[in-house]
């Protein structure tokens, strides 16, 4: 009989400890950072679900990489190492080694976009908006209907709406969609995967639009994973084949090495072009660095090298996803509200459902995220009305879960807290905004606590 129980695929060599605090400590440290968990010193934080991003453990063998580390300027061996991995999954004839995703990003939308262009994405990252929008074009979203109602479950919930692709197009007119692009897996819709038959079907529109297509590829492993475990046809595919599938799709991509490169610093732009390629290195130099390491060192390049072949490990990818489950799975069992079905990086617990009493402009994720915090030191990040504003659809906390990094009795001690928290959630409060930047301002707002009217 198959064996039940999946277990982490690793065994623990190093330890860093993590501090526990008191509650009186956590409402002071709370109010001192202006009820932004951003504010919070991460050695008074228990269990850090802020990001998947950087945040993950590094193996032995990547530890040993990183001692082979050549830090020669130019022309490193361990750039040519770095450069053969991400061909040998993703590719891609350039290879442009980025301090990390957004650098990437900003080199990318330079190259590609000017003022007025319009650039489709299932959903932009914020800084992918941001970079888009920075250099005057618009960052549209087209994710199917589906996605905005957290309750719905679809196996892929992260495709793009094809038909409202081709629409868009036949309205801007092609010469304005410089690229257009698909973000595997879909983090701001809730880490949720993109099929590749939408994949091939973008692809199709683009082809027919001569547009190139680009993947934003941070977690290129999991979307493989879930298309091999969910999608007809492809069970008996290894993960790597499904992702060199993916990416044959693609004129390029961008990547945050931080994510399933599982390194935690470092990222990469890649491109078929030799002409883009050349401009793209040309602005590196500028501001990242020669081509040969564009920003890192070349430890870095070497951790990145291992790192992206282990995140292609079936057994590190069922350990991951199921983990990931295993807490939506708990939670949700126990009536919590969240982004169904379980993503691939994190949980998103819809904030709205878990207080309907706060009003959105009383910033509800937010609440929840503070409260979460005070019973049981656990940081997480709002996705909803702070960082997005009014355009935010929902009002999501996300749980993200670093790589390699807990255990399941780190998660086993969060479902209780999050339990625990929701079972007296109509006592929880809203906040008021008492000081916000002019842009990105969930990074640096600060808050009051309203009380209630009949305290
Ligand atoms: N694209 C996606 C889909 C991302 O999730 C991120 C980062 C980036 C691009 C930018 O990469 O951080 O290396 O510059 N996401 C992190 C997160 C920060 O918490 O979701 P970066």
């Amino acid at each position: 009989m198959p064996v039940k129980t999946i277990i982490e695929p690793f065994r623990i060599k190093s330890v860093e400890p993590i501090r526990s605090t008191t509650r009186v400590e956590r409402e002071r440290l709370i109010e001192a950072a202006g009820c932004n968990l951003f504010a919070v010193p991460a050695d008074a934080i228990l269990i850090d679900l802020l990001t998947d991003s950087g945040t993950g453990a590094m193996s032995t063998a990547q530890w040993a990489a990183v001692m082979r580390g050549d830090e020669s300027y130019a022309g490193s061996p361990s750039f040519t190492r770095f450069r053969e991995s991400v061909q040998a999954i993703f590719g891609f004839r350039h290879v442009i080694p980025t301090h990390q995703g957004r650098a990437a990003e900003r080199i990318l939308f330079s190259v590609m976009c000017k003022r007025g262009d319009v650039v489709p994405n299932n959903t932009h990252f914020d800084t992918t908006r941001a970079n888009c929008e920075f250099v005057g074009a618009e960052a549209v979203d087209l994710p199917i209907a589906e996605a905005a109602e957290p309750e719905h479950i679809l196996p892929f919930k992260g495709n793009m709406d094809v038909a409202r692709l081709e629409q868009l197009i036949e309205k801007t007119g092609r010469e304005r969609v410089p690229l257009v692009m698909l973000t595997v897996t879909n983090n701001s819709g809730g880490g949720q995967p993109v099929s590749m038959e939408n994949i091939r079907a973008v692809k199709a529109v683009c082809r027919k639009h001569r547009i190139p297509l680009y993947l934003d590829a941070c977690r290129f492993a999991e979307n493989a994973y879930f298309i091999k475990t969910r999608e007809p046809g492809h069970a008996d595919r290894s993960p790597r084949e499904i992702a060199q599938e993916m990416f044959s799709y693609a004129d390029g991509c961008t990547m945050s090495a931080k994510k399933d490169g599982l390194a935690n610093i470092g990222g990469f732009l890649c491109t078929n072009d030799d002409s883009l390629a050349r401009q793209e290195e040309n602005l590196l130099i500028l501001t990242e660095g020669f081509p040969t390491y564009g920003g890192l060192a070349g430890r870095d390049l070497e951790a990145i090298a291992v790192g992206l072949n282990e995140a292609l490990e079936e057994d590190y990818l069922n350990y991951r996803i199921a983990s990931t489950a295993y807490l939506g799975g708990h939670i949700a069992r126990g009536g919590v509200p969240i982004v169904q079905p379980p993503g691939g990086h994190a949980i998103y617990i819809d904030a709205r459902a878990f207080l309907p009493h706060i009003p959105r402009e009383q910033f509800p994720g937010v609440a929840l995220a503070v409260e979460l915090y005070l019973e049981g030191g656990i940081r997480s990040c709002e996705i909803g009305t702070l960082m997005l504003g009014e355009h935010a659809k929902m009002d999501l906390v996300r749980l993200a879960i670093p790589r390699r990094t807990y255990t399941q009795s780190h998660i086993d001690y969060v479902v209780e807290i999050i339990l625990e928290v929701f079972s007296r959630r109509e006592r929880i409060r809203g906040l008021e905004i008492t000081y916000e930047a002019p842009f990105l301002r969930h990074f640096t707002a600060r808050f009051r606590r309203l009380v209630a009217k009949s305290a």
